[in-house]
């Protein structure tokens, strides 16, 4: 009578899924989208491209690309009612949570949901082109800006940062590197199999509901820091090392510290013991566009002896601990003028497709039932109930 039930961890639909989105080897550091590396797409792909690759399963035509450009912009409008929503969060809420709002609300404003082929494709490319604008919306209203439209001459990237950054007393003309710097970015952000937030967005999916929904409690979980709110807390980190004077060696001793909580922000991974091929992507990446573009960051020179420091010293390697995705992102977006508070809106419109990806996969898979864990017992045995005036 220990109160345990038998615990057998095939008795029950953990979430766990067979999938043919995206393979990773945490040991060797490989992370392939429907087969293809993520250094082959990062070098001649475009996040638009790498979409449809995720959720078709095929790299795109010419002319299949062309329509679903065509398509992303005709979806880039955001019902004008929606401003409304805007106007109402207060001025200092957390971009995260006005989008896990306003993603949710997209399916009162759109309620038809066609479980066709051609209505899939009609909903996912909503989702990718609205969510872009509502993001951009949620910058320009919390700073009191006028909300700028998109534009249907520009593309995917160029038109984010033309809705983030063009006012009418100053128009912002995106440089091509900052562009191709955004493709690269999203590209890296657009799945990665089974981490927390796609597990919630197939677990939710899982109980039939729609998938404004699912990505809505997707957002809801990428928000934590130690998943996708790392890349703003890295450059917070970064920072305060910057601005107290803080030692890198103090830092590191810091993150050793089994009695301290911090950890090394942007560093290990779940899956990953090597290093993360996005975060030596990014690395390499960072150092190219600062230097194309004539700037200088502090940031990135205290992250390279951060991470000298860091992979010199054994807690970090015997524990297998290596710059993840966040560690580098962040000084990336920095050179694009994102604002930090930003930081992981831009990992949830990138992570976008692998979650449309992962949610119609769940969906059609036949194997698929009702995500139900189960659990080890560990409370009390059978007690009797007590009367109130006899309890101690
Ligand atoms: C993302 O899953 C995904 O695919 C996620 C993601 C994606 O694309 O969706 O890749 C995006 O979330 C990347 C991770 C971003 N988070 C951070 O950078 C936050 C800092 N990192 C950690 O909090 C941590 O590394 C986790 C949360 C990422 C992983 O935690 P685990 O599973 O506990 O790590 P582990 O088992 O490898 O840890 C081994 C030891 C532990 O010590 P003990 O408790 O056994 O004594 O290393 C310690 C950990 O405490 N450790 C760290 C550390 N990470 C782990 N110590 C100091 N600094 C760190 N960063």
């Amino acid at each position: 009578e220990t109160g345990y039930i038998s615990f057998d961890p095939g008795f029950a639909n953990t979430g766990s899924c067979k999938s043919t989105i995206t393979y990773m080897d945490g040991e060797k550091g490989i992370l392939r989208y429907r087969g293809i590396p993520i250094e082959e797409l990062a070098e001649h792909s475009s996040f638009v491209e790498t979409s449809y690759l995720l959720i078709n399963g095929e790299l795109p035509t010419r002319e299949q690309l062309n329509r679903t450009s065509v398509q992303l912009n005709d979806h880039s409008l955001v019902h004008e009612d929606m401003q409304n929503f805007y106007q109402n969060f207060p001025r200092a809420s957390h971009p995260m949570g006005i989008l896990s709002a306003m993603v949710n609300a997209l399916r009162s404003f759109y309620p038809e949901l066609l479980y066709t082929d051609e209505g899939f494709e009609e909903t996912f490319l909503r989702l990718l082109s609205k969510v872009r604008t509502m993001a951009s919306m949620a910058h320009k209203i919390s700073r009191g800006h006028k909300v700028e439209y998109p534009r249907p001459d520009y593309t995917y990237c160029a038109n984010f940062l033309h809705m983030m950054f063009n006012t009418p007393v100053k128009p912002y003309i995106a440089r091509k590197e900052l562009v191709k710097a955004l493709n690269v970015f999203w590209i890296l952000h657009a799945d990665h199999e089974q981490n927390c937030s796609t597990s919630v967005v197939r677990s939710v999916g899982s109980a039939r509901t729609n998938i404004y929904a699912s990505l809505s409690a997707g957002v809801s979980a990428l928000w934590g820091a130690l998943h996708g709110g790392a890349n703003q807390a890295v450059i917070q980190m970064l920072t305060d090392i910057h601005e107290q004077g803080v030692s890198v060696q103090d830092v590191v001793r810091r993150a050793k510290d089994k009695n301290d909580p911090f950890r090394l922000m942007g560093f290990g991974h779940r899956v990953y013991k090597t290093y993360d091929p996005r975060a030596r992507i990014l690395k390499k990446y960072v150092d190219e566009v600062l230097n194309r573009l004539k700037l200088q960051d502090p940031l990135l020179d205290i992250a390279l002896e951060l991470e000298e420091v860091a992979l010199s010293d054994s807690y970090f390697v015997d524990y297998n601990l290596y710059p993840n995705v966040d560690f580098y992102s962040g000084i990336l977006l920095k050179a694009m003028q994102i604002p930090t508070n930003m930081f992981t809106v831009m990992f949830a419109i990138g992570r976008l497709p692998g979650w449309i990806a992962q949610w119609q996969e769940n969906l059609i898979d036949p194997e698929q039932r009702l995500t139900r864990p189960r659990q080890i017992y560990i409370g009390s045995n059978t007690r009797p109930y007590i009367p109130i005036d006899e309890r101690q």
